[in-house]
């Protein structure tokens, strides 16, 4: 399965998330070597934030990006909300550029709702994709009611995705927001996949569903989070790892297939909620 973009790009289906990489200097060789073993096995999305370490994954991708074949790979960051406004975006964009040490974006998302109008907020990003800036811009964190709001905006309807948390643990997506993403044909950016290894949802490593489906497979355990998120149409997870054997693990998710009868004791452990609840965040 490929994630299109707008421009037609085929995107592996497992991308690569950065929060809390390249935030120390000890550590910071190994997590490059993640994120290039990461691309070397197909998982060309990268992801990051203007946010994640003030600067510091930006620069640390930029990094093991270097003397790659830039149109092989599809490089999303993101803006704080305070600066989705005309005075900072093109700055904020500006900066997430040099530090990545490229000159276009794939993907530039909100990365939260905040005080700043969403028709601003569009206009400035339909103003950096016509600049060259940015390939395509979408939202994160929006629940169903705010992306109602936001296609009521002039150009709203442009939204490429809407990044938020999911994973087997926290299923309130699949209430409203996932079915109507679904139908629009947009693609959902799953974060936190892996619920950060288990601490989000400690009774998820614990679950005895999870564990028998990854013994039956001889997978880990990450790898049947992944394999139950990549069961839905248009889901993209964006697991994290500063560890290029745990990286091409979850790389490795896409070959799992789990069973009808796996599948089924998954959802019974951890149901699908069966009212609107409130989108969960980190
Ligand atoms: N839009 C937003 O507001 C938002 C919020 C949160 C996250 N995100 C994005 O989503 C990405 C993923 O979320 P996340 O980083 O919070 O959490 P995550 O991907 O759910 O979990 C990351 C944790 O899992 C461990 N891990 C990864 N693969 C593993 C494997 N195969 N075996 C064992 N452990 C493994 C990592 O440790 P090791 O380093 O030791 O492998 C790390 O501790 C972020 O990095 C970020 O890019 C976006």
């Amino acid at each position: 399965m490929e994630f299109i973009t707008e421009n037609g790009r085929a995107v592996g289906r497992i991308g690569q998330g950065t929060w809390y990489l390249g935030e120390n200097a000890a550590t910071a060789a190994r997590e490059r070597k993640a994120l290039q073993a990461g691309v070397e096995a197909g998982m060309n999305l990268i992801d990051t934030a203007e946010m994640y370490g003030e600067g510091a994954s930006e620069h640390l991708i930029g990094s093991a990006i270097r003397g790659m074949d830039r149109a092989s790979l599809y490089l999303v960051s993101k803006v704080y909300p305070f600066h989705a406004d005309r005075r900072s975006i093109f700055l904020s964009c500006e900066n997430s550029l040099r530090r990545l040490g490229t000159d276009y974006l794939d993907l530039y998302l909100l990365h939260w709702r905040g005080a700043v109008p969403l028709a601003e907020t569009v206009e400035c990003m339909e103003q950096l994709k016509a600049k060259g800036r940015i390939r395509a811009w979408g939202v994160s964190n929006f629940d169903a009611l705010d992306m109602d709001e936001l296609l009521e905006v002039t150009g709203g309807s442009r939204c490429s995705t809407d990044q938020v948390l999911y994973h087997l643990g926290s299923r309130g997506v699949e209430f409203d927001l996932l079915p109507w993403m679904q139908k629009q044909g947009m693609p959902m950016m799953a974060y936190c996949p892996l619920a950060q290894a288990g601490s989000l949802r400690r009774d998820l490593a614990g679950c005895a569903a999870v564990q028998n489906a990854a013994a039956a497979h001889g997978v880990s355990l990450w790898q049947v989070l992944l394999a139950f998120l990549l069961t839905r149409p248009g889901v993209y997870p964006i697991p994290r790892s500063s560890r290029a054997e745990h990286t091409l693990d979850n790389a490795a998710a896409l070959e799992l297939r789990l069973s009808a009868e796996e599948l089924a004791a998954l959802d019974a452990a951890f149901p699908a909620p069966t009212r609107r609840t409130p989108l969960d965040i980190v």
